[in-house]
């Protein structure tokens, strides 16, 4: 009983193990993104602007996207995507773009965030 048991835990480990790791906790996250935002910059017509390559990126500044005046002012600005200010517009937007568009997906927790800002600057 005791072996059974172990063998069973073995096993669900093994099936679970490798599946997490193909999958980093940021691209997880990202998936509550998606319904809005792409990683491919040839793909239009999203409500939100392709996030690729954003780490270091001038905010509002994908080609083709029609962002809030509040974008556009920052990009005016030259402001650029940092960890911390990524961070920042993720935990509360008008902190950072005051009067921009978007709401982030509701629930985020502060790993959550920490989490997909790393997979998006890898991306
Ligand atoms: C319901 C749609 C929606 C969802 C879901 C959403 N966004 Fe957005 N996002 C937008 C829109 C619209 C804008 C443009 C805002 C504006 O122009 O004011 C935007 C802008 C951004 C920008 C600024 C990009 C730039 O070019 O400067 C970042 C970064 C961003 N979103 C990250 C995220 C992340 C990360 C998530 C998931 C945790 C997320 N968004 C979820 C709609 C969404």
């Amino acid at each position: 009983m005791k072996t059974g048991l172990a063998a069973l835990l073995a096993l669900a480990l093994s099936l679970t193990g490798p599946l997490q790791a193909q999958e980093p906790a940021g691209a997880a996250i990202f998936k509550a993104c998606q319904s809005c935002h792409s990683l491919d910059p040839g793909k239009a017509g999203m409500a939100g602007p392709h996030l690729a390559g954003l780490k270091g990126r001038v905010l509002g500044s994908a080609e083709g996207f029609d962002y809030s005046p509040a974008f556009r002012a920052a990009k005016a600005q030259g402001f650029a995507w940092d960890r911390e200010r990524l961070l920042g517009y993720l935990a509360d937007p008008d902190a950072i773009v005051p009067g921009g568009w978007m709401s982030p997906p509701a629930g985020l927790r502060a790993a959550d965030r920490a989490a997909v800002v790393d997979y998006l600057f890898t991306q």
